[in-house]
């Protein structure tokens, strides 16, 4: 059942993606603020979205899709899906974006496929059966000194969260190696699950941008909570993951007051 599931969620995330690929660097295709000047949503990703939807609800009538761009019920059980996450790097012709296409059964993370048209990366899981780039089963460094780590961060469009962020950001990198940002929260997750990083957090997310990546970090063997060290929570969208390692440390230098 749910390698049905998955193979069909990998060719709504490839259809798609050849649709983004195609409109990608020509600026043809027209662009809509949402929340602010940097949260946009185009044209590209309403088709990519109904590319998906039509798949998804082909094969599964019967589960619910909560998707970006458009109206949503809530479920415990659904896909959830990101059509483009990185729209801001699309636009500008950026090549890090991706496809992200959770499954939730439950209230609990069981497949979750992220695809990058222009680098052609797949990355998919399946709960119980590990996480795998394309063909390859990927996990999470063995790094487990902040000293040694390469940490991976991002920018919420809501503003509030800036001197969170900006006090994290000078906590890292007084304990880490550096921090990069991609603006495709999909991507970071899964470059923590394959290892070239080793800690990502992020707040102010919203449920498309995480549930297909929380499954690739846990089957990466990657530790997941909130920024507090609480359970991560979909409709919290605070993150926090690390390899087994460096997990602890990470969330110790966040605590208030440290
Ligand atoms: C955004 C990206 C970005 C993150 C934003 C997200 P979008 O998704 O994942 O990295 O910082 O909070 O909303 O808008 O490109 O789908
Ligand atoms: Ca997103
Ligand atoms: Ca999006």
């Amino acid at each position: 059942m749910y390698t049905k599931l998955k193979d069909v969620m990998i060719e709504a995330a490839k259809r798609a993606g050849a649709e983004l690929k195609e409109y990608f660097k020509t600026r043809e295709f027209k662009v809509t603020q949402k929340s602010m000047n940097a949260d946009l949503v185009t044209e590209v990703d309403k088709r990519a979205q109904d590319i998906i939807i039509k798949i998804l609800s082909d094969k599964f009538p019967k589960i619910p899709i909560i998707a970006e761009e458009k109206k949503n019920i809530e479920a415990d059980t659904a896909f959830y899906v990101d059509p483009l996450d990185g729209t801001l790097n699309f636009v500008h012709g950026f090549g890090m974006f991706a496809v992200s296409i959770g499954y939730w059964e439950d209230n609990i993370p069981k497949i979750g496929v992220v695809y990058n048209p222009i680098s052609k990366e797949l990355f998919w899981a399946i709960k119980g059966e590990g996480a795998y780039l394309n063909n390859k089963k990927i996990h999470v460094s063995d790094i487990s000194s902040l000293r040694e780590s390469m940490l991976i961060t991002g920018w919420p469009y809501d503003r509030s969260y800036l001197p969170k962020v900006i006090k994290s950001v000078e906590k890292a990198l007084n304990n880490a190696q550096e921090i990069r940002s991609f603006g495709s929260s999909a991507l970071e997750c899964c470059y923590v699950a394959e290892g070239t990083f080793d800690g990502y957090w992020e707040w102010g997310l919203s449920p498309w941008d995480l549930a297909a990546g929380i499954v690739i970090l846990q089957e990466a063997g990657a530790i997941v909570t909130d920024i507090e060290g609480a359970d991560f929570s979909l409709s919290k969208g605070d993150i926090l993951c690390a390899t087994p390692g460096l997990h602890k440390e990470l969330l110790a230098i966040f605590k208030v007051g440290k």
